[in-house]
């Protein structure tokens, strides 16, 4: 059975050699020779190129290489009704959980002040409120954002999070719908954005959020750069609406060298590392998701095209 796999970057020869490894009665080819396309069954892909999949006239399935699949969903000639399955597992979880908790400590110990006296030799002492009085707000109660949630509790945060249908954290206050959103942001000092890429999210971070916050909160955003409106954001970072963001991804990634964002004194850029999955950690659990597809098992990570994310 014909695998193909797409990525690009300096990770793709890493990814073919370590599913070729975890595949060995698959036979796993890369995007550039895929042989004949209609031996193609399966395609494990990121990010891609618009048109690239409809070749593969007998693929079963779509896997993949994130937890996101707006990236697959952006083809506008993606073959339809092929399954999607997406990736996920513990490391996956690890990782968003440490840069989730290491960025809501960053800005609730306001360092970047810190960071920024430090060249001028200033002694700059400041007093926190401790993390019980520090409203942290998680946008999306998923796999990512609920763990994330259920971390930022232990440590001690007060924590909300919003979904779009009512859920239930131990430690956090669960609001839901449109109808909840003016609540969940009105108290809400730090945002953390974990929701997935639809049309009801795409813009989601943008001036009229942004207005319904405290002055002077600040934002995370992990998920997708199409989430925010990147021009609200540096108006809101202007006016003072909005003290620092920490931004994870963006429209274009990489970041183009000439955007306002690498310079901004409020702004820290991460490239796409909140919580990147590796072929090994990764490579395991798409390995183990093709089988269970392939033996017609059920797959916990299957996504409801319906429901879209
Ligand atoms: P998930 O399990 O599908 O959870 C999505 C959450 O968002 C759910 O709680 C869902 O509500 C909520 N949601 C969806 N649409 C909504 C809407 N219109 N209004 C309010 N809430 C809404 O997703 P996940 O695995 O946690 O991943 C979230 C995203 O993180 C991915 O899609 C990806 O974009 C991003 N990500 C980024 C990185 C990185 O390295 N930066 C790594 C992995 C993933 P319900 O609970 O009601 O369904
Ligand atoms: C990364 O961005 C993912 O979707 O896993």
């Amino acid at each position: 059975m014909a695998v193909i796999l797409h990525l690009s970057g300096p990770r793709a020869q890493w990814w073919l050699e370590h599913l070729r490894g975890l595949l060995p009665e698959f036979d796993v080819r890369p995007w550039d020779d895929p042989g004949a396309p209609e031996e193609i069954e399966q395609a494990v892909v990121w990010k891609p190129p618009p048109g690239g999949l409809k070749r593969f006239t007998n693929l079963a399935c779509i896997i993949s290489i994130g937890a996101g699949i707006d990236h697959v969903l952006a083809d506008p000639e993606l073959p339809a009704g092929v399954p999607i399955i997406r990736t996920t597992g513990p490391e996956l979880l690890q990782r968003m959980r440490e840069y989730v908790v290491l960025h809501v400590l960053r800005l609730h110990r306001r360092l970047p002040e810190i960071e920024a006296a430090q060249p001028l030799r200033e002694w700059r002492q400041l007093i926190n409120p401790p993390a019980d009085e520090r409203r942290v707000g998680v946008m999306g109660l998923g796999n990512l954002g609920g763990d994330c949630a259920h971390a930022l509790a232990l440590v001690g945060f007060d924590v909300a999070g919003w979904s779009r249908t009512p859920r239930s954290l131990e430690g956090v206050t669960c609001l839901a719908g449109e109808q909840d959103l003016e609540r969940f942001l009105e108290c809400t000092e730090i945002l953390v954005n974990l929701l997935p890429l639809t049309p009801a999210t795409r813009g989601i971070l943008s001036r009229r959020l942004f207005d319904r916050l405290p002055r002077g909160a600040s934002i995370i955003n992990a998920a997708r750069g199409e989430h925010l409106v990147e021009e609200d954001l540096l108006d809101a970072l202007d006016r003072g609406q909005i003290a620092q963001a920490t931004l994870d991804v963006f429209h274009q990634e990489p970041l183009p060298p000439d955007h306002p964002f690498w310079d901004h004194p409020q702004v820290l850029v991460t490239p796409h590392v909140a919580s990147l999955i590796d072929p090994v950690a990764g490579g395991a659990a798409i390995a183990a998701n093709l089988r269970r597809f392939v033996a017609g098992e059920p797959v916990p990570d299957l996504v409801d095209l319906a429901q879209g994310y």
